[in-house]
C-alpha cells in the first residue's frame, strides 16, 4: 500500500505538469490563462498559440493521462491483483483520477489548470481502448459539423459511458459507473462553455485560420 499511495501522488504529480502554461510562457512568454477562454488546455492553446504550441500541449495532455494510468504496471499486479483483475482496473482508474484532479488543480500552476478532456482520453485510452475510439470519432464528427470544441468534448465524454456499455460492453463495473462520472466531470468542467453555447457565444474552430496572437 506505501507503493499504491505513492503512485497516487505520483500520478496527480503528473497530471499537474502545466503544459499549456509552461509551453506557453517558455516559447511565447505568453501565460494562456490570459487570453481566450482563460483555460490552461490544447484547445485554448491551440486558440491563442497556434497549432505549433497546441499540438505538442494536446500530445503531452494525453501522455499525461496515459502515463498516470499505466503506473499500476510498475506497481506490480502483487499490489494491486492480476493485470485485468477487477482490483487492478479500480486501481488504474483511481490512478487516472489523481492525474485529471493533478490537471484540473495543478500544484505547480496554481492550482488553476484546464478542463481535463485530454487527460481523460489519455486515461480512457488506457483503460478501454476500443471505446476510447469511438469516443474520438464522435469527437471529431462533432467537431466538423458544429466546429464547437467544448460540444464536441461534452458529446464525446457521454459517448464513453455509452461505448463501454452498448457498444463493446465490459464486464467490469467500475469501469461504467467511471464512465458515468467522467459525464459529469466535464459537465461541471465546461459550465461556463454550455452558457455560452445557450447564448450563441460560443467561440468556434476556424480550420483555415493561422493564429491569433
Ligand atoms: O478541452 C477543453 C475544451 O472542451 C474547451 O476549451 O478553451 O474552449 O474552454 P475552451
Amino acid at each position: 500500500t506505501v507503493y499504491s499511495v505513492t503512485a497516487l501522488i505520483m500520478a496527480y504529480l503528473c497530471g499537474s505538469i502545466p503544459t499549456a502554461v509552461w509551453i506557453g510562457m517558455a516559447f511565447y512568454n505568453v501565460d494562456v490563462r490570459e487570453y481566450g477562454s482563460g483555460n490552461a488546455g490544447a484547445t485554448n492553446t491551440f486558440r491563442v498559440l497556434g497549432k505549433q504550441a497546441g499540438i505538442p500541449v494536446m500530445l503531452l495532455d494525453i501522455f499525461k493521462g496515459w502515463a498516470a494510468t499505466n503506473f499500476a504496471y510498475f506497481i506490480g499486479a502483487s499490489a494491486t491483483g492480476p493485470i485485468n483483475s477487477v482490483a487492478y482496473t479500480n486501481y488504474e482508474l483511481a490512478l487516472g483520477i489523481a492525474a485529471v484532479m493533478g490537471h484540473l488543480f495543478p500544484i505547480f500552476a496554481g492550482f488553476r489548470g484546464g478542463k481535463g478532456v485530454a487527460t481523460l482520453f489519455g486515461m480512457i485510452l488506457a483503460i478501454h481502448f476500443h471505446a476510447a475510439l469511438l469516443c474520438v470519432v464522435v469527437f471529431i464528427v462533432v467537431l466538423l459539423i458544429s466546429k464547437y470544441v467544448s460540444l464536441s468534448s461534452i458529446t464525446a465524454a457521454f459517448t464513453y459511458p455509452i461505448g463501454v456499455t452498448f457498444v463493446f460492453p465490459t464486464p467490469i463495473r467500475a469501469i461504467v459507473i467511471y464512465g458515468m462520472c467522467i459525464c459529469v466531470l466535464v459537465l461541471v468542467t465546461h459550465q461556463k462553455n454550455i452558457e455560452r453555447l445557450i447564448r450563441g457565444k460560443e467561440s468556434k474552430v476556424n480550420f483555415f485560420k493561422k493564429k491569433t496572437t
